[in-house]
Order: C-alpha cells, then structure tokens, then sequence
C-alpha cells in the first residue's frame, strides 16, 4: 500500500493551460446555458470526449454566475489534480467569493481562481475564457 502523502504532482506534469488539460474542448464549444445557472452558484460539469478533443476521456469544469457574469474554471485542483469535490452536493463555496477543495480544503477566489489559501497558495485553477451569446448560450471564448 503506498502511504498518503500532501505532495503534490511533479509540476512538470501540470497543464499551464486549460488547453493543455486532455481532452479540452476547442473554442467553440458550449458549456452551458446561462439561464441555467443561479446567480451565486458554481456548477460542476463535463463534457466526453468528442471528435474536436485533443484526447480521451472527460474534461470537467466549473461554471460560477454571479449576477450576469459568468467564469469557467477547470475542475482540477492545482495541488494534487483532482476534482474540487466528487459529486455536486459535496462542492463547497461561499457565493461570489470563493470555491473551497474538499480534498485538503485549499481556497480558491472566485474572481479569478487565484489560491488564496491551502497547500497551493499562490497558484490558480485553470480559467477557462467565455463568451456568453445572446440567447445565454456559454461558449468557450475564440
Ligand atoms: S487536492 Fe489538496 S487542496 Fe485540493
């Protein structure tokens, strides 16, 4: 049995990017519907492999509104790679303010994605651009 530990991955390993996650969708493609989403709320979501993807497999994201803002981020702690939570009722946030991994419960701002808090202070989830069309359709952004 390998021992637990709180080191994270080798950063060498570790997408810059949200384009480097496998599987990522091209620009283009729609994340979600605004009307969909509560003001306040952070949503998990996937989307499988597709044709247009780089790999295999599935590319999870979070989308958060607040207000008529909406922000993508990758769902990918930036300390150990995982998702913030397994399931939907386990994601932990303060509404407009921050995401919290349950993992090892690392504080993301909500603004930006910026750890504000944990073992990966200092750095970000992976933003994902957006655009939002006119009939609320999100996409992400060219
Ligand atoms: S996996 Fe450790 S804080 Fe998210």
């Amino acid at each position: 049995m390998t021992p637990m530990t709180n080191q994270p991955p080798s950063p060498s390993a570790e997408p810059r990017h949200w384009n480097e996650v496998p599987c990522a969708p091209p620009p283009g493609a729609v994340l979600g519907h605004i009307g969909k989403l509560a003001d306040g709320s952070v949503t998990m979501a996937e989307i499988t492999e597709s044709a247009e993807s780089k790999g295999s497999g599935v590319f999870r994201y979070l989308l958060l509104r607040s207000a008529s803002d909406v922000r993508a981020y990758v769902n990918r702690c930036a300390h150990f790679g995982v998702p913030l939570a397994a399931r939907q009722d386990l994601l932990k946030f303060q509404p407009h303010v921050r995401i919290t991994c349950n993992v090892h419960y690392a504080h993301y701002r909500w603004s930006d994605g910026l750890c504000t808090a944990g073992d990966c202070e200092g750095e970000s989830l992976l933003a994902i651009p957006v655009a939002v069309d006119a009939d609320g359709t999100i996409r992400i952004a060219p």
